[in-house]
């Protein structure tokens, strides 16, 4: 596969030459929707991208590239914005990890270790079409093993106040693809909120891609030895979406990840810099879990840290936070959340830029 690509789309081209995903308007209705309601009820609303997209080779495809994410980040950063009051639209990479079911997820808690056969039911006596000797049917009965039950109460209490406030939305990507065509279109409805929108782009997006005009349309065959494929850039979308798609209003956060440390403050002053959004956040991929850092633009922070900076020259304001690794009980995000509320209510409220 080639390391240099062919050729560089803009994001108008992008959009003018590929394909939308055939249920896009469908979604829109229900983000439209969901938007609208949350401006009657006066709420914030954070848009939470999450997880990796795919970049798949074939029309009928069989193979694909993906990009590392769990889904953890995102997932978790949505249930402490619901938490701090925030509406969510969480766009997840299909099968990812989702806010609440994450907790039961098949690798690390699966679910059925929380379930139990009560032990009447479970009885070596009973027949297993389940009807006793004197004929009378009888249901095994299943309950929640009791070391678990406080932490699953906890979780499924939170979880059906926020079904029923209606406060969660969830859409789904696969490819690259589809992922540009949501994030744009998702971008436009919740403009309408203009400074009450904030963005968090959690999700880690392929930075180059097959257009479809050049994609095989069945599977790739082998038996020709090696395989060549030149693949062009994604573009580059923050830019259009800080200018054009959410109006300048919207509060946008995205995240820098890298494997080399002393890349990271670089790399996120460069994206900031080159977008003009409001924070950018880097995380080491070996550090995440416990440590990450916000790049932000010095005018946009409060009087004291601004004098903390006044000694630089640097337009960035740096600023770390970390957890004890070794405390399984917290997770980074809640912090991280705590941060980005604060800074967005005061985005919300002083009009700055
Ligand atoms: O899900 P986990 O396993 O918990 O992992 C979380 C994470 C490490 C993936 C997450 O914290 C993270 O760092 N996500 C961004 C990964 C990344 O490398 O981003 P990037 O350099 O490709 O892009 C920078 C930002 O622009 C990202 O916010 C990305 O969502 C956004 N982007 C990039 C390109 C593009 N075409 N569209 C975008 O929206």
């Amino acid at each position: 596969m080639s390391s240099s690509p062919s050729s560089t789309f803009s994001a108008e081209s992008y959009f003018s030459t590929q394909l939308p995903p055939s249920n896009l308007e469908h979604d829109i209705a229900g983000v439209r929707e969901f938007v609208g309601r949350q401006k009657d009820a006066g709420r914030k609303v954070v848009f939470v991208t999450s997880g990796g997209t795919t970049v798949p080779l074939e029309l009928n495809v069989v193979r694909f590239l993906d990009n590392f994410s769990a889904g953890t980040r995102g997932a978790t950063s949505a249930e402490y914005f619901l938490k701090a009051g925030y509406a969510v639209i969480f766009m997840h990479r299909q099968f990812s990890l989702q806010p609440f079911s994450r907790h039961y997820s098949h690798s690390i808690n699966p679910f059925l270790d929380f379930l139990e056969i009560e032990s009447s039911s479970a009885s070596s006596e009973l027949p297993s079409s389940g009807s006793t000797p004197n004929g009378v049917t009888s249901s095994p009965q299943i309950c929640v093993t009791p070391n678990k039950r406080d932490h699953l109460l906890e979780v499924l209490t939170v979880y059906k106040n926020v079904h029923a406030a209606g406060t969660l939305h969830t859409l789904t990507f696969v490819t690259v693809n589809d992922y540009l065509w949501l994030l744009r279109a998702v971008s436009q409805e919740l403009s309408l909120l203009r400074r009450k929108a904030m963005y968090y782009l959690a999700a880690a997006v392929s930075d180059f891609f097959l257009p479809r005009q050049k994609m095989s349309e069945h599977k790739i065959q082998s038996g020709k030895g090696s395989l060549h494929i030149e693949m062009d850039q994604v573009p580059k979308i923050l830019k259009p979406m800080v200018e054009d798609w959410t109006g300048k209003d919207g509060f946008i956060v995205s995240f820098k990840l890298e494997t080399d440390q002393t890349l990271l403050i670089p790399k996120a002053q460069a994206s900031l810099n080159r977008y003009g959004h409001q924070v950018v956040i880097g995380n080491d991929l070996n550090r995440r879990k416990f440590e990450v850092v916000f790049i932000s633009w010095k005018e946009f922070t409060s009087q004291s840290s601004r004098e903390d900076d006044a000694s630089s020259s640097s337009p960035f304001r740096e600023s770390w936070l970390r957890i004890d690794p070794h405390d399984r009980a917290k997770e980074i995000e809640e912090d991280i959340v705590e941060e980005l509320v604060k800074r967005h209510g005061r985005w919300v409220h002083s009009g700055e830029r």
